[in-house]
């Protein structure tokens, strides 16, 4: 396997073929991914959740993130990695561009930030200079406290309407890639259909360009509540490298997510 790079990712839209994220926060398991052949591993601030056994990414610090995507990086040797922003790390251009550079040069090949047409201006400094920048719209776990808990977003006509132009705006502003998370379906679909880019959906149905999963979840580990569209691939599989290969194949195939892994 060659080296993914954010042009085979456009490809693989461009061929109407899914490709798969996981997430990853050490070594080993970054190794196992890759060797599965996952396109995108997400450093993802989750780690909060899953690693740091908080009920919330807020905590989460730029220098905890640096030190997993360097234990990540040095598992990996084809996938994308992509670092998420911590909390309150992008309110600015300047803060922005000073921890994605902190977060690129600890090994990621490309940041995540939460939020919608009010990045534009972030993300197109950030683009200007060299920084690839994938946007995360709908649910949005930094901003769990403001949202009122973890929610299904864009429910409604107004809140649809909303998701669809920061979408849109972030596209403009240079986004290289989509994570929606936790909206209905058919809007999920609508928009992968209207951005040029690539989309990846968690809880967002199967009409996404690609999915992304948190890895404890598809290893069946239930130290958190569990959401609907998560499917343990351990219970089937016999082993975590088989769990993690199920996985890809199945959002290869369309096999997940199905309706009951999805919002109306
Ligand atoms: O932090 C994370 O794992 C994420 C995914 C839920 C998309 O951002």
């Amino acid at each position: 396997m060659s080296k993914i790079r954010l042009s085979s990712l456009k490809q693989y839209k461009a061929d109407g073929e899914k490709f798969v994220a996981l997430t990853s926060y050490d070594a080993s398991f970054a190794q196992l991914s890759d060797e599965a052949g996952i396109e995108v591993l997400l450093v993802g601030d989750s780690l909060g959740n899953v690693i740091q056994g908080l009920d919330s990414t807020v905590p989460v610090t730029i220098d905890q993130m640096m030190y997993h995507v360097t234990c990540v990086a040095s598992g990996n040797k084809n996938a994308m990695i992509m670092a998420d922003m911590p909390y309150m790390t992008y309110t600015s251009e300047t803060a922005a561009l000073e921890n994605a550079t902190r977060l690129m040069q600890a090994g990621a090949h490309i940041i995540k930030l939460e939020g919608g047409a009010w990045l534009a201006p972030i993300v197109q400094r950030l683009t200007e200079c060299g920084i690839p920048v994938c946007g995360h719209i709908g649910l949005l776990p930094q901003s769990v406290d403001k949202l009122g808990g973890y929610k299904v977003q864009g429910t409604d006509q107004p809140g649809a309407d909303t998701l669809k132009r920061d979408a849109l705006a972030l596209q403009a502003a240079g986004v290289d890639l989509m994570v929606m998370e936790c909206i209905p379906s058919t809007l999920a679909s609508a928009i992968t259909a209207e951005l040029a880019i690539p989309t990846i959906g968690i809880g967002a149905g199967a009409g996404t360009d690609a999915q992304v999963m948190v890895l404890h979840d598809i290893l069946g580990l239930k130290t958190r509540p569990t959401p609907k569209f998560v499917k343990n691939f351990l219970a089937e599989a016999g082993s975590i490298e088989t769990a993690i290969s199920a996985y890809a194949g199945a959002v290869r195939s369309g096999d997940f997510p199905t309706a009951e892994h999805s919002y109306k």
